[in-house]
């Protein structure tokens, strides 16, 4: 459980849930979101970390159950409680009762002061069963069981930190999630930069969801790949017969994203007559539809991301750079995967989780073998790439298993640790004066890690070294690297 546990309201009308929100807020100090369509609600467990779904039956006259089935998957440690209507009329309750979607029920009308005591123990029996899985798991890994096979058992990997449904652990994440908690709290624009797969647009929502405007849409567009006329089209809106195919008024994402949040992706990619009208609405909020001459205003905050360095863009005079100002009202950079190796262990802890639950195979963890070599391993595509090798390696794994070395990808299982440059420093400080002794120094390095790697497979490390048979022979014989072996 977090600290601030949160809880959606799943509820047709606010006035009548004005009070139980009330109390919920300042009674008990959990963070209350509210969603008035199932729409929304779908979106909120998607995005946000939800401790508790409170979820009326019924909503528009829709049967609203299926939110807290979607919730198993989205956010399986949610607890669920369902709000029946006072005339038994009470959609799927039975079916989702069964499949366990449903936590605990409530019969209206509303009690303030039931629902607080109810949400409050749900949550502490939420707390207990998470307590129960971790010592569950521990004391599996602590057993002394053939289902760990030939490969040593996992580490129960440390308690990671959340904002919302970003996991992470290391310093970076940690420092750049707390600052990025600092701006949603602010109504600046944030620009997001980082390689690709970094996390950028769960970053983006995770902001979204942490600022006054989680109440309001989060809509999304991709400037990539699109015509100025489409992209004007999308985000300021079209007047019928603006261009050929614009066969009825359009509104916008901007104005159908009034009072909540837009979020541009691939902004790097907008051309610059699209920049000057982008840097319009930026500073004056303006919007003027294709084919009208109509000026209107709109409330939005805007968030960008980008995986090419815009700084970079504007020195080359690619992109405007008084655009750039203002989009930067903060920036914030997602370093890559490779530069905050601590988060690799907990992200693919996490995955396997997700992955197992989704997929339904019970598995045990994963290797300490897997785990040093995805230590090992680049991943020029980030947190994707890892996210697609566990649900792969998740889907080849049978029930009572580790995740283990056998299935993974060529690139990873043939990573190999990296040699620090202090480490090459350190052994050429070591051995050797002059410049022949300290390259002979290397030589040796380069040729004894290459046998260690290949396992003494001598064609291997002949082959990759550019050596023939002999000439590896000699030079095994010269360093006397026989007694590594
Ligand atoms: N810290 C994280 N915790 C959990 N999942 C993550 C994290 N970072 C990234 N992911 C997952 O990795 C995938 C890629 O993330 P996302 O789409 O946010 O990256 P991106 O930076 O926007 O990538 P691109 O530049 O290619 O659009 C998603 O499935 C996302 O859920
Ligand atoms: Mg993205």
């Amino acid at each position: 459980m977090a600290d601030t546990s949160t809880i959606l309201l799943v509820i047709a009308n606010g006035e009548e849930w004005a009070g139980v929100r009330k109390l919920l807020v300042n009674e008990y100090g959990y963070r209350v979101l509210v969603a008035h369509s199932i729409k929304k609600a779908m979106d909120t467990t998607e995005e946000a970390i939800v401790d508790l779904v409170i979820c009326e039956s019924v909503l528009d006259g829709e049967d609203a159950i299926g939110v807290l089935q979607q919730c198993r998957v989205s956010c399986p440690n949610a607890m669920r409680i369902l709000v029946k209507e006072p005339n038994g009329n009470d959609g799927n309750y039975h079916q989702a009762a069964e499949l366990g979607a449903i936590y605990q029920f409530i019969r209206k009308p509303i009690d303030e002061e039931q629902i607080g005591l109810v949400v409050k123990r749900a949550l502490e029996a939420s707390e207990l069963a998470r307590r129960h899985r971790l010592i569950s798991r521990e004391l599996k890994l602590n057993e002394n069981s053939p289902l760990f096979s030939s490969e040593p058992a996992g580490k129960v990997v440390a308690k990671c930190s959340n904002f919302e449904k970003l996991v992470y652990i290391s310093e970076p994440m940690a420092e750049l999630c707390s600052i990025a908690k600092q701006a949603a709290g602010t109504d600046l624009p944030i620009l997001i930069q980082g390689e690709t797969g970094t996390g950028k647009e769960l970053m983006a929502r995770a902001i979204h969801f942490n600022s006054d405007r989680t109440d309001s849409p989060l809509l999304v567009q991709n400037c990539g790949g699109m015509s100025d006329e489409l992209l004007h089209s999308e985000l300021f809106g079209h007047k019928r017969g603006a261009f050929t195919g614009a066969i009825s008024d359009r509104l916008g994402l901007f104005r159908a994203a009034d009072g909540g949040t837009v979020f541009l992706d691939e902004i790097s990619e907008v051309s610059a007559s699209f920049q000057v009208s982008l840097l319009r609405f930026v500073q004056e909020g303006e919007i003027k539809p294709l084919g009208s001459d109509h000026v209107s205003h709109c409330n939005v905050r805007i968030l960008c991301a980008s995986n090419r360095r815009l700084e970079k863009m504007v020195e080359a005079g690619e992109f405007r750079r008084d655009l750039y100002f203002r989009l930067k009202g903060f920036e914030l950079v997602v370093p890559p995967l490779r530069e905050r190796r601590d988060d690799i262990s907990v992200l693919a802890e996490f995955f396997v989780r997700k992955y197992s639950e989704s997929m339904n195979v019970k598995l045990l963890g994963i290797s300490n073998n897997v785990l040093d070599q995805l230590q090992h391993y680049d991943f020029p595509g980030n947190v994707r790439e890892l996210e697609n090798e566990i649900r792969r390696l998740v889907a080849l794994a049978k029930d009572g298993e580790y995740l283990t070395t056998r299935h993974l990808s060529k690139e990873i299982a043939s990573a190999t640790p990296k040699q620090s440059k202090d480490d090459i420093q350190r052994n050429l400080a070591i051995d050797g004066n002059s410049l022949k002794e300290k390259v002979e120094s290397l030589e040796k390095i380069l040729v004894s890690e290459a046998l260690k790697r290949l396992r003494w497979n001598q064609s291997e490390v002949a082959r990759e070294l550019g050596l023939s048979r002999v000439g590896l022979a000699n030079k095994i014989k010269r360093y006397d690297l026989q007694n590594l072996h």
